[in-house]
């Protein structure tokens, strides 16, 4: 847990301050990004938690090894940064050290031997989707990307339970971003920290965050709360206008295909016969059906007009599907296939694509309705 209480920080000199009696708490697990525009303190806030820069006031505690509460004001700060992960912002790799040294760092600090150093060191950078061998090169010999992806893995080395993450993936492409949004959120799955994470992007805020913690310049908070109710209910002009005018189309982006699917769709065997096909289709009221084998696996649809007055099997009819989806697409990439293959419903598939359900854009849109309804307190 992280816990911020009254906490401001008046950098010397300043007559302003750079983060204005901030509190808000990280319950232990959870991921918090804090968003807002440049300058308005969010490197500040993070730089606060371990002891970088000291608060001028207000109280900052953190969960220590003795799983108790402690202010990291009254913590030895070496201790402290040793034990949180940090990845800064400029990622700060040590130009002649090695990746391996890089990553090593904190480890080595701790007195790891060499081989362990190493064993982490290769499963990190696996992790990070980088080859083994880039452990031997030099910062300078990596892509600004990658050398992004080994600041991640530097903070994470020791596995500690608390990390603070400055737009770890800010210089990275919107594919490979992706790519790592995706696997760090599942990897968290399994590690469960505690993570502070700041970005200046909301999507990336509203994605990776169980909370968001949106700042004003100055310092200023203007909302902390899950992304589904800063979405659905912003505190303010000001949170109304940092989230944008599609934030209906955004809250799409929270909810799983799983969630709206349906579950128990009419779907058609490949080995059956083909008047027994038409029969059900006419009877369900369908003009097409995905085809599945004995192990549900999708095998493609067919026409109810192509098989009117035909014999034989279903397979012998099939036409293979342009997409499928899988259980844990969010709404708003699903609508959006299809809304580029243009079929009235599709596929919900599992890891071994296996039909699990159908998706349409009824179903999505519905989805929306009672969230609204939800938003606006009625009864759905
Ligand atoms: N060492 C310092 N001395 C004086 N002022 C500082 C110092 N560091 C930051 N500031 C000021 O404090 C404010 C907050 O800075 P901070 O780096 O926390 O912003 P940020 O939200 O992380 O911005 P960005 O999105 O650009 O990274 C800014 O106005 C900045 O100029
Ligand atoms: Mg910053």
């Amino acid at each position: 847990m992280i816990k911020f209480e009254n906490v401001t920080k008046i950098y010397p000199g300043m007559s302003s301050p750079a983060v204005d009696n901030l509190s808000f708490t990280v319950p232990t697990g959870e991921i918090c990004t804090i968003v807002g525009p440049s300058g308005c303190g969010k490197t500040t806030a993070m730089k606060l938690v371990n002891r970088l820069i000291d608060a001028t006031d207000g109280a900052i505690h953190v969960l220590d090894e003795r799983d108790e509460m402690s202010n990291v004001l009254e913590m030895d700060p070496i201790q402290l940064r040793r034990s949180i992960g940090y990845i800064i912002q400029q990622i700060g790799l040590f130009p002649h050290r090695t990746i391996l040294e890089n990553i090593g760092t904190v480890p080595q600090l701790l007195d790891w031997d060499e081989a362990r150093i190493r064993h982490r060191a290769e499963e990190l950078v696996t992790m990070m989707n980088m080859p083994v061998d880039f452990l031997e090169r030099y910062p300078h010999e990596l892509s600004g990307g990658q050398r992004q992806r080994i600041g991640v893995a530097r903070g994470m080395a020791t596995d500690p339970p608390v990390m603070l993450m400055d737009e770890p993936f800010g210089a990275i492409d919107p594919i490979n971003r992706n790519i790592l949004q995706n696997e760090f959120l599942r990897l968290q799955q399994e590690i469960k920290k505690t993570i502070l994470f700041v970005t200046h992007d909301i999507d990336e805020a509203i994605k990776m965050g169980d909370k968001i913690c949106i700042l004003n310049v100055g310092g200023l908070l203007e909302q902390y709360d899950s992304p589904a109710n800063i979405l659905a209910y912003p505190a303010n002009e000001f949170v109304e206008d940092f989230v944008g005018a599609d934030r209906a189309l955004k809250r799409l982006n929270l909810v799983r295909v799983e969630e709206v699917m349906n579950s128990r769709p009419p779907l058609l065997q490949a080995t059956q016969d083909v008047k027994q096909a038409v029969g059900f289709m006419t009877e369900k009221k369908i003009r097409f059906a995905y085809v599945v084998d004995a192990a549900q696996t999708l095998k493609g649809y067919v026409r109810v007009k192509d098989l009117k007055g035909k014999t034989g099997w279903v397979e012998e009819y099939l036409e293979p599907a342009a997409t499928s989806i899988q259980l844990t697409t969010n709404l708003k990439d699903a609508l959006s296939e299809m809304l580029v293959v243009d079929y009235a419903n599709v596929c919900v598939v599992d890891g071994q694509n296996r039909v699990r359900g159908l998706i349409d854009t009824k179903m999505i849109h519905e989805s929306v309705i009672e969230s609204n309804a939800v938003a606006e307190g009625e009864e759905v």
